[in-house]
């Protein structure tokens, strides 16, 4: 049994403690949170331990693996002292708040030889999965143009209100639009050169977008958290291909060519619990990469997908566009 702790309790927390439920061969043994109700709501129905704090959970707990879904700004000290008890640690995304903390991970993981997969888990969704598919086989031809889509309402659950401080979350730009540069980046590798333009209304105003000039083709990546409570949470994508459009939107995903418009279908894992509290309404992304990651854990694998080195590329990607050299 692959025993995990988990540190930050809050609404990742609590969608990466229902996938572990759900992961055969993996037992949720120790929470933390400073908030002691949010570590019992997750540590309830299992025998998991609670600790007062991620740093007493990191010194104390016996687990084979360390999951940390703590605010931005938290990541990093909790994460370089993981990596001298784990071999395995999950850090969700952005992996740190700075690009000096994000080279700091890679020093320890270097040093220590842990094995680091960070929460961009757009990387395991399945139309994103299906469409990196569709672009590597070439079958529509060439990628003629592309834009990746996330716009949210304000996101005001944060402990403290962490989120809508820019100096402790890095902003929209960072947290949510993060996602689709981190895709785009893995997907065609860095454009040859980028325009981003954003607001400076004021975080809850937050909007960025950038425009990628690859050799013969061109990706938009927008992204706000600016939107009203009613407006629902959106991530969508379109790509055109020479010989065909690939779309994902309105919780329909659509090929488009000169036969007509055709519903392409992808077969999900029924993991038998309904959302758990997350923006989106199932498991899949966040069930795939921490059944990836457990996975790899348990067969002492290299971790090859979402890894420490691809998150800080992207992270410097981000940090760049919104104006930061650190
Ligand atoms: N992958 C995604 O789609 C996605 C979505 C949302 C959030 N996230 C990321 O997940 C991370 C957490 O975000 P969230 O929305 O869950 O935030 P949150 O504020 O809801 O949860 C954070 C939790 O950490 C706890 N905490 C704070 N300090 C602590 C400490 N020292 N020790 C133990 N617990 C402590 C808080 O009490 C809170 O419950 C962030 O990095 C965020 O960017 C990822």
């Amino acid at each position: 049994m692959l025993k995990i702790g988990l540190i930050g309790c809050g609404f990742m927390g609590a969608m990466h403690a229902s996938c572990y439920k759900n992961i055969e061969g993996a037992e949720l043994v120790a929470v933390a949170d400073v908030r002691r109700e949010k570590a019992e709501e997750l540590a309830n129905g299992t025998n998991a331990v609670i600790y007062a704090t991620g740093k007493e959970l990191i010194e104390n707990a016996k687990v084979d693996i360390i999951d940390i879904c703590l605010p931005t700004y938290l990541h990093a000290e909790h994460a370089l002292l993981a990596m001298d008890k784990v071999k395995y640690l999950f850090i969700e995304k952005p992996v740190a708040l700075t690009v000096a903390e994000g080279d700091a991970l890679i020093e320890k993981a270097t040093k220590t030889g842990a094995e680091v997969q960070i929460g961009q888990v757009i990387r395991f969704w399945d139309e994103y999965v299906a469409l990196r598919d569709i672009v590597k086989s070439g079958k529509y031809g060439k990628v003629v143009n592309a834009n990746f889509r996330r716009i949210s309402p304000i996101p005001t659950w944060g402990f403290e209100d962490w989120l809508l401080d820019a100096t402790r979350s890095g902003g929209a730009a960072q947290d949510l639009h993060i996602h689709d540069v981190d895709y785009t980046l893995s997907l065609f590798g860095e454009p040859k050169e980028y325009f981003s333009v954003r607001n400076t209304l004021g975080e809850k105003n937050s909007y960025v977008n950038t425009l990628m000039q690859y050799d013969d083709f061109v990706v938009t990546v927008e992204g706000t958290w600016g939107l009203p409570e009613s407006h629902p949470f959106e991530a969508s994508f379109r790509v055109v291909f020479e010989n065909a459009t690939i779309e994902n939107a309105g919780g329909k995903f659509m090929r488009y060519d000169a036969d007509g418009a055709h519903e392409i279908v992808i077969e999900k894992a029924d993991l038998g619990v309904g959302a758990a509290g997350g923006n989106i309404s199932d498991l899949g992304g966040y069930y795939n990469e921490l059944s990836y990651f457990c996975a790899k854990a348990t067969a002492g694998e290299k971790i090859e997908q979402a890894t420490l080195k691809d998150a800080v590329v992207s992270l410097k990607f981000v940090r760049k566009e919104i104006g930061c050299n650190d």
